[in-house]
């Protein structure tokens, strides 16, 4: 199996841990590896033979770095001359196999996720490899919990797909709905969020380009080697708008492996036990005393908390962010105010 790692996202939703120069994948929280790290260890999980990474041309040092320091021989770093998002990524490596191993199975992960149990994320892309091979683009359902407007809906059918059980046929695909549509969505059942993995074979992701995105399609069939050249003019666009909400051959795996897309410091610290005061402490050298619910990242300094709580303490060399947990989505507002200032 091929393995594609989506690697060229900005995301400052973790600012200022993440920022639009070292974006949430370079970025450890959990033990001393990054999540593209991490990624990268979980393709190798699922029995991958081929790994490549794609990510912007500027980011490109910074992950042949990581291939190099981590000792990933063999994993391919491919530079984007611009951010297309992710349907012209695919589609890069969709052209680069497509001559040579038109009938292998790849699997399509982003950089910037977590999963807790590696072993039932492998069962599950088990199950979605055999759909795959039978022809369907497979995506992997997340039990929702609350009406997230950030995430892609998927409305599964009832009975599962002949022959393979536990694979679902995709009657609608919605990505990122309003927050009344997410609502009923919710309230509704029988929907999944997408955990933006999909897996599909060669020649059927190349299919569902020619008849979703045909400029994608017609740079595929160009061939690999001259990608550069042409990459500038496709389409601006994702694999969820471009491709998962029109194709009628989209298969979905429920899956239940401890997933989060850490989209927010809240989020991250959902994901931690915590102490016996419910604070989650990152970095060795914190101090807190008569305080609880916190969420502290420290790399250089040394923080002291005191009477404090519910709050959301982030220290950098350049910044040290200060936020209460619940606002902690809104981090991206501070973002905008330092960049006017310039
Ligand atoms: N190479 C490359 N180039 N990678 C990109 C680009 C690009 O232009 N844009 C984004 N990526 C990478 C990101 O780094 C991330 O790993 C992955 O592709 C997904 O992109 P996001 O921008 O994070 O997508 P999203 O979070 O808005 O939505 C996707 O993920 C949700 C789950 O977290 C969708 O698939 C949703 O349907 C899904 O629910
Ligand atoms: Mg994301």
């Amino acid at each position: 199996m091929i393995c594609l790692i989506l690697a060229g996202g900005r995301g400052v939703r973790l600012w200022p841990e993440s920022t639009e120069a070292r974006p949430k994948q370079f970025c450890k929280f959990f033990g001393d590896k990054s999540m593209l790290e991490q990624t990268i260890d979980r393709t190798m999980a699922v029995g991958a033979d081929t790994v490549m990474i794609v990510t912007s041309q500027d980011q490109a040092e910074t992950v042949e770095q990581v291939v190099r320091s981590g000792n990933y021989d063999g994993v391919e770093v491919i530079g984007e001359p611009q951010g297309k998002n992710t349907a012209p990524a695919v589609g890069l490596a969709i052209a680069r196999y497509f001559d040579s191993r038109p009938e292998d199975v790849i699997a399509v992960f982003p950089s910037d996720h977590f999963v807790s149990d590696v072993a039932a994320f492998r069962w599950v892309l088990d199950k979605a490899v055999k759909a795959a091979q039978a022809g369907y683009l497979v995506t992997i359902g997340i039990k929702p919990s609350y009406p997230e407007t950030g995430y892609g809906y998927i409305q599964a059918d009832s009975h599962d797909i002949s022959g393979i059980a536990g694979v679902y046929r995709v009657k609608s695909f919605k990505e990122k709905p309003d927050s009344v549509t997410a609502e009923h969505y919710i309230n509704s059942g029988g929907y999944f969020w997408n955990a933006g993995i999909f897996v599909g074979r060669i020649d059927v992701f190349a299919q569902e380009f020619a008849r979703h995105l045909p400029e994608v399609y017609r740079f595929i069939e160009k061939g690999f080697g001259d990608y550069l050249a042409s990459y500038d003019s496709l389409p601006e666009i994702s694999i969820d708008y471009g491709i998962a909400e029109k194709s009628d051959r989209v298969a979905v795996v429920p899956g239940d492996f401890g997933w989060s897309d850490v989209g927010s410091w809240k989020a991250l610290a959902d994901l931690f036990e915590g102490d016996k005061d419910g604070n989650v402490l990152l970095g060795p050298d914190i101090i807190a005393v008569n305080a609880g619910n916190c969420l502290v990242k420290q790399n250089h300094r040394t923080v002291a908390l005191l009477g404090v709580r519910d709050l959301v303490v982030v220290e950098t060399p350049e910044v040290v962010m200060v936020c209460h947990k619940e606002e902690a989505q809104k981090v991206r507002i501070l973002v905008d105010i330092l960049s006017e200032m310039g």
